[in-house]
C-alpha cells in the first residue's frame, strides 16, 4: 500500500451502525466511501431474481462477475430476504474473489473509507486505520427494530433479534474471510453511545492514528 492512498477500514457485525459512521467519516475526511455490503447484497439479489438458491456457488459467482454499477443503485437491496441472500453468497469463496479486485481498485484510486466485514483482514490488510465497530446483540437488534419501524416496516422485536443472531453466526463461522477484528484494529463498542457520540469518538481515533503516521 502506498502512503499516497489513505485507506480506512471500518468492519463489524450487522446493525452496529458502521455504515452511517463510515459514511460520515468519509465526508469529514474528504475521502470516497464504499459500502462493500452493497456488493454482496446486489449479488444476492441477482441470484434471487434468477429464481436460484443463493448458496449455489456457480450461479452466485456468475452473478458477481456480471455485476454492474446499476445493480448497486437498486432499492430492493435491504429486507430479511436480501439480508440472508447477501450473507449466503458472501460465504462463497469465488464470489469474494470476484469482488476483491473491484474493492481494491476503488480504495487505491484516491484512498477511501470502506465498510464491511473483512476490509482490515483481507481486502486492505495495510489500511492506515482499522476500526472494528460493534455493539451488544440486544442493542443492535433494538436499533434495527427502530430503523424498520421508522421506515414504516412492521417487525417483531424477537424476530429481528433472531435474524441478527443468525446472520452473525453465518458471517463469523464461514471458513473464508470470517467476521473478526484484525489484530491491529481499534475496537469501538457503541453499545452505550448514540450515533453522534460514536461518530465523534471514531473521528478522534482516526485523526489520532493518521497524525501518528
Ligand atoms: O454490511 P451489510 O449488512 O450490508 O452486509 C451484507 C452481508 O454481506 C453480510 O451478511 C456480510 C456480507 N459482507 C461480507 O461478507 N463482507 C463484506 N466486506 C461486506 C459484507
Amino acid at each position: 500500500m502506498t502512503q499516497g492512498a489513505t485507506v480506512i477500514a471500518v468492519d463489524g457485525p450487522a446493525a452496529a451502525g458502521k455504515g452511517t459512521l463510515a459514511r460520515r467519516l468519509a465526508e469529514a475526511l474528504g475521502l470516497p466511501f464504499l459500502d462493500t455490503g452493497l456488493l454482496y447484497r446486489a449479488v444476492g439479489r441477482r441470484v434471487l431474481d434468477a429464481g436460484a438458491d443463493p448458496r449455489d456457488a456457480a450461479i452466485a459467482e456468475a452473478a458477481a462477475r456480471a455485476l454492474t454499477p446499476a445493480d448497486l443503485e437498486r432499492t430492493d437491496l435491504r429486507g430479511p430476504m436480501a439480508d440472508m441472500a447477501a450473507s449466503a453468497v458472501a460465504a462463497i469463496p469465488a464470489v469474494r474473489a470476484a469482488l476483491l479486485d473491484f474493492q481494491r481498485a476503488f480504495g487505491r484510486a484516491r484512498g477511501a473509507v470502506l465498510d464491511g466485514r473483512d476490509i482490515g483482514t483481507v481486502v486492505f490488510p495495510d489500511a492506515r486505520v482499522k476500526l472494528f465497530v460493534t455493539a451488544s446483540v440486544e442493542e443492535r437488534a433494538r436499533r434495527r427494530f427502530l430503523e424498520l419501524r421508522g421506515r414504516g416496516v412492521a417487525a417483531d422485536p424477537a424476530q429481528v433479534e433472531a435474524e441478527i443472531r443468525d446472520r452473525d453466526a453465518q458471517d463469523a463461522n464461514r471458513p473464508v474471510a470470517p467476521l473478526r477484528p484484525a489484530e491491529d484494529a481499534v475496537i469501538l463498542d457503541t453499545t452505550a453511545l448514540d450515533a453522534e457520540a460514536a461518530f465523534a469518538k471514531a473521528l478522534a481515533l482516526v485523526r489520532e492514528r493518521l497524525d501518528a503516521g
